[in-house]
């Protein structure tokens, strides 16, 4: 069985002048490298985040991925460059000029780094072209963020692009990001801290409570970061105010508890105890290791929550370890990583 992370990021060393691919005036996302292995991301002249070579060096993480005993990784976009709030034939530009650098960065191991896409996500057929166009190439999957503004994935657009990922088998990781910004939440790190679990949270809610689950077919593989946010620890809250408040949230056809089967998890919560409400709540076979590999605030060494966690059974382990994302990803199980 093939331990599959199925939450790591990839930067590439450096992309195209944004403005020249967009024609727009920025500020756009360029890469100021400060040593071989060291560089930092920057939106126009402020600095967004420091990164190292782990980000775009396939020999690198294949080191990293050995001592910490992963056979594969999902490699998904930083999404910084998602976009979203760009006119959609920018983010479209900008989209594939990241998703053919993913695959350039993947290509050395391709039994072992499987690259996810980015799509623009405010435009529905946009991102079903760039979807299309990504699995042609060599993506696995997508990554999205889990909003565009203030559409939560209940938009319609949305939706009709969850229904076709799940017409064309692509697996979805939904990624918080653009947090809220506020005063509050803007001091140490709590928008990563508070306000990302917060986004996660209400992002399935939303899925729930706006009927994307009765609407999108049962076949739809999706995955949520971060163990899924605060949702798990709330989720009794959340179904006896469904249960409660009908007038106020009674949208979805089947109260919440219904749907804890329709998506799954990833497992970087980093305690046994928030591991075990995880397993306790969604089931074994709907959490998946990740990581957030290369970035700090990821597990390393990767994996270390579920193997330390000896209140999981063997199979469960293995069912979190591996088996799960064999199935999420669609690999073939018999051919150690190598896909169908
Ligand atoms: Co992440």
């Amino acid at each position: 069985m093939p331990v599959i992370d199925v939450h790591s990021h990839d930067v590439p060393r450096g992309w195209p002048d944004l403005s020249e691919v967009t024609g727009a005036p920025g500020p756009w996302p360029w890469l100021r490298l400060e040593t071989e292995r060291d560089a930092m991301i920057m939106v126009g002249d402020r600095e967004f985040r420091r990164i190292n070579d782990r980000c775009w060096n396939p020999q690198v993480r294949a080191a990293d991925m050995a001592a910490d005993g992963v056979d594969i990784q999902v490699v998904s976009p930083t999404p910084v460059f998602f976009s979203y709030d760009r006119p959609p034939t920018e983010a479209a530009a900008i989209a594939r000029v990241f998703n053919d650098l993913a695959l350039e960065i993947c290509a050395p191991m391709p039994d072992h780094l499987i690259p996810f896409c980015q799509v623009p996500l405010q435009d529905v057929d946009a991102a079903c072209t760039e979807l299309d166009r990504c699995l042609a190439a060599g993506h696995r999957g997508v990554e999205i963020g889990n909003h565009v503004g203030d559409r939560d994935l209940d938009d319609p657009g949305t939706v009709e692009f969850l229904q076709h990922c799940a017409s064309v088998g692509a697996p979805v990781f939904v990624h918080p990001w653009d947090m809220t910004s506020s005063p509050r939440i803007s001091r140490w790190m709590a928008q990563w801290l508070v306000g990302m679990p917060a986004e996660t949270h209400l992002t399935i809610l939303a899925m729930i409570l706006g009927g994307v689950f009765d609407r999108v077919d049962e076949s739809l593989r999706i995955c949520f970061a971060h163990g899924g946010g605060s949702f798990a620890f709330w989720l009794g809250r959340f179904d006896n105010a469904w249960h409660q408040r009908p007038d106020v949230i009674g949208v979805s056809e089947r109260p919440p508890a219904d749907y804890l089967n329709r998506f799954s998890v990833d497992s970087v919560v980093f305690e046994p105890a928030a591991l075990r409400l995880l397993v306790d709540t969604l089931g074994a076979d709907h959490v998946m290791l990740g990581s957030d590999y290369p970035y700090p605030l990821g597990e390393r060494p990767v994996g270390n929550v579920v193997r330390s966690s000896d209140f999981l059974s063997d199979a469960e382990r293995d069912a979190i370890l591996g088996n799960n994302a064999t199935r999420f990803l669609a690999l073939d199980p018999t051919s150690g990583g190598h896909h169908e």
